[in-house]
């Protein structure tokens, strides 16, 4: 164990001091100058939806508000809901590590998590390989035995869903983890120092990235977990420097921004900011919108109630109003300890998809145009690829007639609706700008409550 942790951590120290040098690939520093330099690899913003997924130790007590902070809730901050559960329901000498061996994953498919993931629409997949408790998916030779191989599953959870996300043509894969471990002696005994001693982060955390990284070539890191302690307590632009000049996903690998006290929604590759970020107004910054279909939790809750869960309309109109603004929308499941996705967050990945595949034109590749909605006759935000415009309607007018009052039509313009695209609208410019549209009597079936109209050649 030490000297593969000796190897990486060598590997670590190489890479700063290398020079650029003409003829060869920029190459990074450690600083975040030179870190946020790096232009976002195009795929992400093309890709545009994405699932995320947490699964842990945490999906078997499947319990509260955010459960897959239960341990924390019920030994950190000692919440009433959490340690009354567990007075209730287990012996009083039961430790949250004796969750692990309920965590069995007999279900697990991971090829049949990968086909909803595929009929979502999502281009990219986000999973947890580790969250705040510490428990790895894959295993981590610097784990312990606080691995899925090691004991519950008894199974490399993060390798067999690479390989069936992999086998989707499209989906790109990618990790998340958690820099901190709420209750690993490694890490307390650092905080104990004030961040000053850093046994915890090369004795675990970089170790167990660089291992991601070499042994599942992530397209995608979701860093979580950063916010106790500066960015040079982790190592993060050492850590990213060489991920972006030497590692083997260098070319395209994208991050975000949760690399240290004081870094989201400054440094990294996009920006999530904070979890279900919803900016008013353009952001000037590629960024990412976090949802989950559960809004009260990331994590399983074996008590959720269908009222709690976003429904599909719901889900489809915020999914709109992100890419509209620019950002990618990222929308969290939470699998059952046993590996089963359960039918009610199936059935809203799968109707996504079904709104997607009719109107998925409007979403992927898309960039945000000159404004991005507006509320004239109906709520519309708008998405466009060079001179064509997609103006996605919230509601279906009650009216035959639909104004639009800011695209700029020509001689050229043609307008379609994406559920019929082979009949043409009739439409007739309005003063100063704008346009009137005559709509289909009949309201096409949209399982999304949302309807787009496609104008080629308007301003
Ligand atoms: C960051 O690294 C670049 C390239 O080595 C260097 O030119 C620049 O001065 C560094 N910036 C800071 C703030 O250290
Ligand atoms: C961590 O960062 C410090 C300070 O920048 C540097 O001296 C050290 O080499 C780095 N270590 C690793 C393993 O990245
Ligand atoms: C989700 O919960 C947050 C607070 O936790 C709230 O601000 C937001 O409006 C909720 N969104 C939905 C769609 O219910
Ligand atoms: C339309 O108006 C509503 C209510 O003011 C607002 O919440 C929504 O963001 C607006 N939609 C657009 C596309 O501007
Ligand atoms: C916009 O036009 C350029 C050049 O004609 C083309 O390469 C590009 O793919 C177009 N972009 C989109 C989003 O359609």
């Amino acid at each position: 164990m030490a000297g593969t942790t000796n190897l990486i951590m060598k590997t670590l120290l190489l890479f700063p001091v290398v020079a650029l040098s003409p003829g060869t690939a920029v190459r990074y520093s450690a600083n975040w100058t030179s870190i946020d330099s790096r232009p976002l690899p195009p795929w992400y913003d093309e890709a545009k939806i994405g699932i995320f997924i947490h699964w842990g130790v945490f999906s078997v007590p499947g319990f509260g508000q955010f459960s897959e902070w239960f341990w924390w809730w019920w030994k950190g901050a000692q919440r009433e809901a959490e340690v009354d559960f567990m007075n209730k329901h287990y012996p009083p000498n039961f430790e949250y590590t004796d969750f692990a061996n309920n965590f069995r994953a007999q279900f697990f498919n991971p090829d049949d998590w990968a086909d909803i993931f595929e009929s979502s629409g999502a281009k990219y997949v986000v999973f947890v390989s580790k969250h705040h408790e510490g428990f790895c998916n894959w295993p981590s030779e610097v784990s312990w035995n606080w691995n899925s191989v090691d004991i519950g599953p008894h199974r490399d959870l993060v390798g067999e869903l690479a390989e069936a996300v992999r086998k989707r043509e499209g989906l790109h894969f990618g990790l998340y983890h958690s820099l901190y471990e709420w209750f690993n002696p490694l890490y307390l005994k650092d905080k104990a120092s004030g961040f000053k001693t850093q046994d915890f982060v090369f004795q675990k955390t970089l170790p167990e990235l660089v291992h991601l990284v070499n042994t599942y070539k992530p397209e995608l890191i979701w860093s979580d977990g950063d916010w106790e302690a500066p960015d040079t307590y982790w190592n993060s632009t050492e850590f990213l420097a060489w991920l972006y000049n030497d590692s083997p996903v260098k070319d395209y690998v994208v991050v975000n921004d949760r690399w240290g006290k004081g870094c989201y929604c400054t440094h990294g590759g996009y920006y999530n900011c904070a979890d279900r970020f919803t900016p008013g107004t353009l952001p000037d910054h590629k960024w990412e919108k976090c949802q989950s279909v559960d809004n009260r939790s990331w994590g399983y809750r074996r008590n959720m109630k269908l009222i709690e869960l976003m429904d599909l309309p719901t889900i489809i109109q915020d999914m709109v109003y992100v890419v509209a603004l620019g950002g990618n929308y990222l929308l969290n499941i939470s699998p059952m300890e046993d590996g089963m996705i359960s039918p009610l967050f199936e059935e809203r990945l799968r109707g996504m998809g079904g709104w997607l595949a009719v109107n998925g034109e409007a979403i992927y590749a898309s960039k945000p145009w000159r404004v991005q909605g507006e509320n004239t006759t109906v709520p519309v935000w708008y998405t466009s690829k060079n001179n064509t415009v997609y103006a996605i309607m919230l509601e279906w007018p009650s009216k035959l007639m639909l104004n639009l009052e800011v695209p700029k039509t020509t001689k050229d313009t043609i307008v379609t609706l994406l559920d019929n695209p082979s009949v043409p609208l009739k439409w007739l410019p309005t003063e100063p700008a704008g346009m009137v549209i005559l709509m289909p009597e009949d309201t096409p079936v949209s399982h999304g409550q949302a309807w787009v109209l496609k104008l080629v050649e308007v301003a």
